[in-house]
């Protein structure tokens, strides 16, 4: 619908140039809503795999009753790991996987996890005080067997591709177990007890694990400190740690949302041992969910938050307006780290993103933190994944919070029973923008007019992010208005579309979800497009994600 072009907004913060602007006056009276403009020639830089990344804290049913049933289990297994998610893992490309924490991960001695199974210690989980689960029996939420440890873990990431990321404790752990955990992990075949212990388990070859985050939310639950005394950790676990011949990554933790004091903080902290301190840091790990959809009228954790099915299109809004501020967040932190390092070598690692809702949607009881995600989600999901391939020069790695049965999950299990979310569809389009080159794209459009609790409100209408691989453009675009189509037509600077392919994840109802009696509600479903020239048109969906790709002449 050509609607309100009197209003066209550009979709971005960065300044026009002279050729685009002339276009604006175009679209006052163009036969279109909206005009995407491809800037082939403009590269951002390469969209790293990682940022494709997942997060699988031992927290409810992520791992119990969700990455693993065990090997005796009548559930298809492979090595006790569900098959069924290994087989959907390595469909959408799986680059990274962090693990066992989050929360847990402070809390989560290493060595509870190795040796034979039926002698690891039975320990109470971080998370066993929750309420979902204090009450109940002696369940794996509850009183962890430890049957999955590094050992397991690492063979899951090997089955779906993914590298390893391992989240080290810091808050209840000496720094020497972090060093023998990388021994263990790392050392060469025969080499050291550790690496004779892994072997036993059926690791012989090192795991050559890169990714270590050295604790996880240090403020917080990994420790309560400050970011000094954080600096005074990172530098004391991350000294002499043993490199048996490769690149360690280290992975500082970082701020939650806009705690722009902490990265200064943990800066000024590091370089109180001079600048070389910085060069032990690889990624400062960010933090950011999308949870207050009370539109400003509390900051309170528990009452901001909204119900995960059933909401209102103004919250459906909300929580758009919540994802969208993940790129100024981006922005904000990257200029405070390069207040310090002024090449830029340091990257943000966003490896804790998604919505958060109320509790009330979980599938089974123990499922702590589960939430049933909705097409809201995807498309929520949709608009995180272009900020972070528009930011391709800031953020090297990211992990969707988090994997199955929990907040942001591509995966919901519970015994024998398993479904894909409409998030998971999201992953597996995107999955081709993985290692591409990153091309400007700007997005302009009239911005969504909507009633904010009795005030006018707006939202841009379209958005999305673009990657070039040879002849190969992938363009993929979120219309988060809830109701209406928009016609855009594409402007490809500097060449022509020859044919190309259009996949879209649209739902005609926008709390539509996927459970396991309807495994199939929210689907991707592909369309016949032909785009031939330099101006090919396409309709987006309402309430939609789409993914484009063109086979540039
Ligand atoms: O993802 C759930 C929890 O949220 C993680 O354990 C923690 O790091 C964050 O606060």
């Amino acid at each position: 619908m050509a609607i309100g072009r009197r209003h066209f907004v550009r979709n971005t913060s960065l300044a026009l140039g002279a050729a685009l602007l002339s276009h604006k006056s175009t679209l006052a009276t163009a036969s279109f809503d909206a005009r995407i403009e491809v800037l082939l020639n403009e590269e951002l830089g390469t969209i790293s795999p990682n940022i494709y990344g997942h997060f699988a804290e031992n927290l409810g049913a992520v791992i119990y009753d969700g990455v693993w049933v065990g090997e005796n289990s009548k559930i298809a297994n492979v090595g006790g790991i569900r098959k069924n998610l290994v087989d959907a893992l390595r469909k959408i490309s799986s680059p990274v996987i962090r693990w066992p924490g989050g929360c847990f991960a402070d809390s989560y001695d290493w060595k509870d996890g190795i040796g034979p199974t039926a002698k690891r210690p039975r320990r109470t989980n971080f998370w066993a005080s929750d309420p979902l689960v204090r009450d109940q029996g002696n369940i794996p939420q509850k009183y962890d067997p430890n049957e999955f440890g590094t050992n397991e873990f690492v063979q899951f990431c090997k089955l779906t591709g993914s590298q390893p990321y391992l989240a080290a404790n810091v808050r209840s752990l000496p720094s020497v177990d972090f060093y023998r955990w990388v021994e263990y992990c790392n050392s060469p075949a025969g080499s050291t007890t550790l690496a004779d212990q892994r072997a036993a388990a059926g690791g012989k070859e090192p795991f050559n694990v890169r990714y270590w985050g050295i604790g996880n939310e240090s403020w917080g639950c990994g420790g309560e400190m400050t970011p000094g005394e954080y600096a005074t950790e990172f530098r004391r676990y991350a000294a002499w740690v043993p490199q048996f011949g490769m690149d360690l990554s280290f992975i500082a933790s970082g701020p939650n949302d806009a705690e722009y004091k902490w990265t200064r903080g943990f800066f000024e902290g590091m370089l109180q041992k001079g600048s070389n301190a910085l060069n032990r840091i690889w990624g400062l790990s960010l933090h950011y969910y999308s949870w207050n959809l009370s539109r400003g009228r509390t900051q309170n954790w528990d009452a901001g938050k909204g119900d995960a099915v059933k909401f209102e299109p103004v919250e459906w809004y909300e929580l758009m307006r919540e994802a969208d501020k993940l790129e100024s967040l981006i922005e904000g932190h990257w200029q405070v780290m390069n207040e310090f390092d002024a090449k830029r070598r340091i990257k943000l690692v966003v490896d804790e993103w998604g919505p958060w809702y109320k509790p009330g949607s979980e599938v089974a009881p123990a499922h702590i933190l589960e939430q049933m995600i909705t097409q809201r989600d995807a498309v929520m999901s949709g608009l995180t994944l272009d900020i972070f391939n528009r930011n391709p020069d800031k953020v090297t790695m990211a992990n969707c919070a988090q994997l199955m049965n929990c907040l942001n999950s591509l995966f919901l299990a519970s015994g024998d029973r398993f479904v894909t979310t409409p998030v998971y569809h999201v992953f597996q389009m995107y999955a081709a923008h993985q290692g591409a080159q990153a091309v400007r794209t700007e997005f302009l459009s009239p911005s969504i007019t909507y009633d904010r609790d009795g005030q006018p409100a707006n939202f841009w209408s379209l958005k999305g992010s673009a990657s070039l691989r040879g002849k190969d453009l992938t363009l993929t675009v979120v219309n988060p208005d809830v109701g209406q189509p928009k016609e855009a037509e594409i402007n490809l600077l500097g060449a022509e579309a020859s044919s190309g392919r259009a996949t879209i994840l649209a739902a005609s109802d926008i709390h539509a979800h996927n459970t396991f009696d309807n495994p199939n509600e929210v689907h991707a479903r592909t369309e016949s497009w032909s785009p031939t020239g330099r101006t090919p048109k396409f309709t987006f969906a309402p309430a939609s994600v789409t993914l484009l790709q063109l086979k540039l002449a």
